[in-house]
């Protein structure tokens, strides 16, 4: 316990809106369960998020679901990391409203992710859209971290937090924690089978392979994967001319292990016939005890209830700590 005090606190929220995929997995949710001997660890479906754009009500719980039990699957230990679904503690929405009141209509009308999604959204860009930012910077203040882990798409948000932490600490002393952005240390980056100029992505299903997938739909996505109209048809690194080879070799290389030298070498001579099932058939043997774990989990409805539940009562006991100071400072009368 007293060791557990000193860690530093990491906090990252995954909003359940997809499936999650082979670039989610090698690219950071790999990497988390070792940091959980690091940092004291906060990760939450942030399915409060999610309703800014329009769900169904049983997908949204089912994937919340599915991907609480695919995490688990992956490696992060409920009882080594604190795993909850954000609407299960109100202290979230409770701190978001206030936060509302301190953050600028003109620093929200410059975040590129309301102008992109309302750009996506004509017929739906309602207040929730708008203010998201707000309740995200809740979500994080909530737990005083010193660390957030975020893709490049929410370094802004990260940014806007830390601006409402100046402006509140500078009316109210020192309430909330600056908190930082956390780049994590290389993880593959994995880009699309049928597109390696760009990140894989659920919105390209063909040159996506999905954590749950079954095995011969892997293989048939590495089989027809994009390499190159090289004549030499030969495994060779080269990002700028080879970019589509290039990307099988990283991911073969993050799930065997090997260099990039010794891939070379296990394929020389044999061209790109033999080398995309090879790699199809490493990623499904790595997926493999993933999947059946996360379906074993999903079928125990009672283990995963308690997860969730566990989870948030360690929760929203860190996160009351937080609100009730801030109700304080700001004048609410304590009940
Ligand atoms: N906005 C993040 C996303 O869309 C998810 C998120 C919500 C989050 N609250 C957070 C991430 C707090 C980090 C910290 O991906």
């Amino acid at each position: 316990m007293e060791e557990q005090a000193k860690k530093k606190v990491m906090l990252s929220g995954i909003q359940p809106s997809g499936d999650l995929h082979l670039g989610n997995y090698l690219g950071a949710i790999k990497n988390w369960s070792a940091r959980a001997e690091e940092f004291d660890c906060y990760y939450f479906m942030a399915d409060l998020h999610t309703i800014t754009v329009r769900q169904n009500p049983a997908d949204l719980r089912r994937r919340t679901l599915e991907q609480l039990a695919q995490y688990i699957a992956c490696g992060l230990d409920p009882k080594k990391n604190t795993l909850f679904i954000q609407s299960h503690v109100p202290e979230h929405t409770q701190l978001g409203w206030v936060l509302n009141c301190y953050t600028m209509f003109g620093e929200l009308s410059r975040m590129t992710q309301f102008k992109d999604k309302s750009a996506k959204h004509k017929d739906n860009i309602n207040g929730g859209l708008f203010t998201y930012p707000a309740l995200m910077a809740a979500d994080i203040l909530l737990y005083q971290p010193d660390y957030v882990p975020v893709g490049e798409d929410q370094k802004q948000h990260v940014e806007l937090t830390r601006n409402i932490v100046q402006r509140f600490n500078g009316i109210y002393g020192d309430v909330f924690k600056m908190p930082e952005p956390y780049i994590p240390k290389a993880g593959a980056r994995v880009m699309g089978l049928t597109a390696p100029d760009s990140k894989m992505s659920k919105s390209i299903p063909e040159g996506c392979v999905f954590l749950m997938e079954k095995p011969e739909d892997i293989q048939r996505k590495f089989k027809r994967a994009v390499t190159d109209s090289d004549t030499e048809r030969c495994v060779r690194y080269d990002l700028e001319h080879k970019p589509g080879v290039a990307n099988l070799m990283s991911i073969y290389s993050a799930v065997t292990g090997r260099s990039y030298e010794e891939i070379e070498r296990e394929f020389d001579g044999q061209g790109y016939g033999a080398f995309k099932p090879a790699v199809g058939d490493a990623v499904i043997e790595t997926l493999r005890p993933i999947r059946e774990e996360a379906e074993r989990i999903l079928k125990d409805k009672a283990y995963l209830e308690q997860v969730y539940r566990a989870g948030a009562e360690k929760a929203s006991y860190v996160a009351g700590k937080t609100l009730r100071k801030v109700y304080k400072k700001v004048g609410f009368v304590a009940l």
